[in-house]
């Protein structure tokens, strides 16, 4: 690190010019927050796979190109775990840094707010926090233990003491509450009831809602008096989602299908659901739950599960006419009601987060609604 410390700020330079042309680093403040903080001190190792399921390269402060791939506005894997199938899989990373400002930005922060962060991970945002609150201001929890310690120990090393502690997000950190800002940097399939109660009214909350990997947005909600409420961001992001436990988190229904046998029909819809993220969230009130996505057969289908072991299969190539193969098996028929909720969101004018809002109720329900809360078009979330 000893090169690396000379040359560091200039990275750090270009990484805030980089954001700032996206057009995000618009407050001077984070500005001078993101050149004060090294991310190297915090990304000393990071992990990159080179092919699905292949054994992930590690990148160490030793290995060459480190400090230059350390400052690229990129995000970076920055600890792997064993699952029970042996393969190492990724359960934490540092945030791409252009996400990292625009959360921060639209979080609305100002001096003297107390916030808490879910999700210390290598603890960069933390320190972006607390170059900009001061220690008092910033409590970020992590359930990964020595990712905690780990990041304690860097932060010190920069002089800073942010409250940092091993703990499940989902329970808040109740003991320093109440906080005028919670930000989690892993996504939640719903708000917790304990971040609510642990928000100031007028405060703001700002998480990925995610069902399922692709089926939801980052959302900023305001706390009012009987529910918090508020709009996605306009751009799709996607966090690795929250974890029960300091482990890797485990796949559990992996479905062994004959594609061939599934019933037959042809689709002129993109099976990629990157491609269609509110068209998923739009379909998700109408599926029973735990839908996964990956590509089977060397990737020629695009294959989706739920839970009660339906599937659907769709051909990743159209043919000529932009026409794919659909082929699908269960109770549930998936295509059929992504089809479904494709054409609802084709005749409200294709929608994009923009337009797309969610307001949780005390009991939990999260609403869904299309440019306001009170609405003709409103999906609760199941
Ligand atoms: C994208 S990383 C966080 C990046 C981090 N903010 C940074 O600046 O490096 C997501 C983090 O969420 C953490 N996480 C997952 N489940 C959690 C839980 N139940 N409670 C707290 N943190 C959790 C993971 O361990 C991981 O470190």
């Amino acid at each position: 690190m000893r090169a690396a410390d000379a040359d560091w700020r200039e990275h750090a330079r270009r990484l805030a010019d980089t954001i700032a042309a996206e057009g995000v680093l618009r407050d001077p403040a984070w500005r001078a927050a993101l050149e004060a903080v090294p991310r190297h001190v915090f990304v000393p190792r990071f992990y990159t796979q080179r092919r699905p399921g292949g054994e992930p390269l590690e990148t160490t402060a030793e290995s060459e190109g480190w400090l230059g791939a350390v400052y690229r506005n990129e995000p970076l894997v920055t600890a792997l775990a064993a699952t029970s199938s042996g393969s190492r899989i990724p359960v934490s990373s540092s945030t791409k840094p252009g996400l990292m400002i625009r959360m921060l930005e639209a979080l609305d922060l100002a001096y003297g707010h107390r916030v808490l962060e879910i999700g210390t991970g290598t603890g960069y945002n933390a320190a972006l926090l607390a170059h900009r609150l001061g220690d008092r201001g910033v409590f970020s929890v992590d359930i990964g233990a020595e990712l905690v310690a780990d990041a304690r120990k860097r932060l010190a090393g920069l002089g800073l003491a942010p409250t940092l502690v091993a703990a499940h997000g989902a329970e808040g950190l109740p003991g320093h509450a109440p906080f005028d800002r919670i930000i989690a940097t892993c996504s939640v399939p719903a708000i917790p009831a304990a971040w609510a109660e642990q928000l100031t009214e007028g405060g703001l909350v700002l998480a990925d809602v995610k069902r399922d990997p692709h089926a939801g947005n980052l959302a900023v909600l305001r706390r009012y008096a009987d529910r918090l409420e508020g709009r996605f961001l306009p751009k799709w992001a996607g966090f690795m989602a929250i974890r029960d436990a300091d482990t890797a988190p485990e796949h559990h229904h992996t479905v062994t299908v004959e594609i061939e046998a599934g019933s037959r029909s042809t689709t002129a819809l993109d099976p990629s659901p990157w491609n269609a993220t509110v068209q998923w969230l739009l379909t998700h009130p109408r599926l029973p739950g735990d839908l996964t996505f990956g590509y089977r057969n060397g990737g020629r289908w695009a294959f989706f599960t739920v839970c009660d072991g339906s599937w659907c299969a769709v051909r990743t190539e159209a043919d000529q006419d932009g026409i794919r193969e659909v082929r699908q098996s269960g109770r549930t028929a998936i295509w059929d009601e992504f089809t479904r909720a494709h054409q609802r969101w084709e005749d409200d004018g294709r929608p994009g987060w923009d337009r797309l809002g969610l307001t949780v109720l005390a009991d939990g329900t999260h609403r869904v609604w299309l440019d306001r809360p009170d609405g003709d078009a409103r999906w609760e979330l199941p």
